[in-house]
């Protein structure tokens, strides 16, 4: 029998928060992202993958950014949920699965879930993310939240969105899932991360996903759609500006993941340009020199200031979001706006 220690202060019994986090991974592990940053790096135009910058290092270097006053998207979107929780939260089904793409550190979703429980609606709440510490902890943070809430069932799912995709067709369902709906959540302008063709398939595949498993879906995600120059350029600025760091990490990660000091990062520096079609900003890691990597396989020869492009962050108009919701078979039912009309909310249902 385990002794037990008797103290004088009596210290609150909190439920333990149990371990729900569920590693979903088949698509990343190291092997296949220096595959793929090796694919990048050897196809015209050059890139590397984005999930470069997503690291616990990424992550803490991505929170520290958000936290700067230019940085509006943060106080666009928190403004938009604030106002409209109740709203969101009514336009829901009484029970639900809302599975979160991309989760980061939550600090949003303890709003919708509140909402949720304030309009008695019973929520299994799956956080996915790539990010394996931040994950961990910021679910069990959330956990403790809403303890006394048992209609709110939190867990995580540990992996990238085509994980996901592959969770819910052949995983989620042995214990089942326990509502015949499913609403993704995906907040954080992190649909425009993949250009509008990608985001459109990406959405598509979820919908398909569920109707083969004849569940309902919607989608409430954002997407920020300021078109001010000097609002956009005050916060994501990468060469002296606030998003230096996290854009900058990339470089780091993609050393660490190719198992040598490819890049010299005392001759690159990440520039970011308005492609003004798509309405989206695209980061590039630019040489001051002519330079040649040697990734192992190959030589690759990248001429000065020649871009490799790293992220992008659509802003997309509501019209490219009308086009993203039909090609992948959605209407949009709903939009909630902020103020300044920076930044949306849309309902995909
Ligand atoms: C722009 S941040 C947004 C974080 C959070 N949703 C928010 O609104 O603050 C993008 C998030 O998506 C995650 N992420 C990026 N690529 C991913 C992928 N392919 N699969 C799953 N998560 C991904 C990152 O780790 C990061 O937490």
């Amino acid at each position: 029998m385990v002794p037990v220690t008797q103290s004088n202060t009596m210290a609150p019994i909190l439920p333990e928060p149990i371990s729900v986090l569920q590693d979903i991974r088949t698509s990343y592990d190291s092997v296949d992202l220096k595959s793929c940053v090796i694919a990048g790096l050897t196809s015209e135009p050059k890139s590397m993958p984005d999930l470069l910058l997503w690291d616990e290092q990424g992550m803490r270097n991505f929170n520290s950014w958000i936290q700067h006053q230019d940085y509006y998207p943060r106080s666009s979107e928190l403004e938009i949920i604030h106002k409209y929780q109740d709203e969101i939260a009514q336009s829901l089904p009484s029970t639900l699965v809302l599975v979160e793409l991309g989760c980061g550190s939550l600090y949003k979703t303890k709003s919708i879930l509140s909402a949720l429980a304030c309009a008695n609606r019973t929520v299994h709440y799956y956080a996915l993310d790539v990010s394996e510490g931040a994950l961990s902890d910021s679910l069990e943070e959330l956990q403790t939240e809403f303890a006394d809430r048992p209609a709110i069932k939190i867990s995580g799912l540990l992996g990238t969105y085509e994980d996901c995709v592959k969770w819910l067709t052949d995983g989620a369902s042995p214990c089942g899932l326990p509502s015949s709906t499913v609403c993704f959540l995906w907040l954080g302008n992190s649909v425009t991360n993949l250009g509008l063709s990608d985001a459109s398939a990406l959405i598509s595949k979820f919908r398909n996903v569920c109707i083969g498993l004849d569940l309902q879906c919607s989608f409430l995600l954002t997407a920020d759609c300021c078109t001010s120059d000097e609002r956009l350029m005050k916060a994501y600025e990468p060469i002296n500006g606030p998003s230096h760091t996290f854009m900058h990490h990339g470089l780091k990660t993609a050393n660490e993941v190719l198992g040598w000091n490819v890049f010299d990062e005392k001759i690159w520096r990440c520039t970011v340009e308005r492609d003004l079609d798509q309405n989206e900003l695209i980061f590039r890691y630019r040489p001051a020199v002519n330079v040649s990597l040697d990734i192992g396989s190959t030589v690759v020869h990248v001429q000065k200031n020649e871009g490799i492009q790293i992220t992008r962050s659509g802003k997309w108009s509501e019209k490219q979001m009308g086009w993203i919701a039909d090609r992948s078979g959605f209407r949009i039912e709903h939009i909630w706006r902020d103020l300044k009309r920076n930044y949306c909310l849309y309902f995909l249902l």
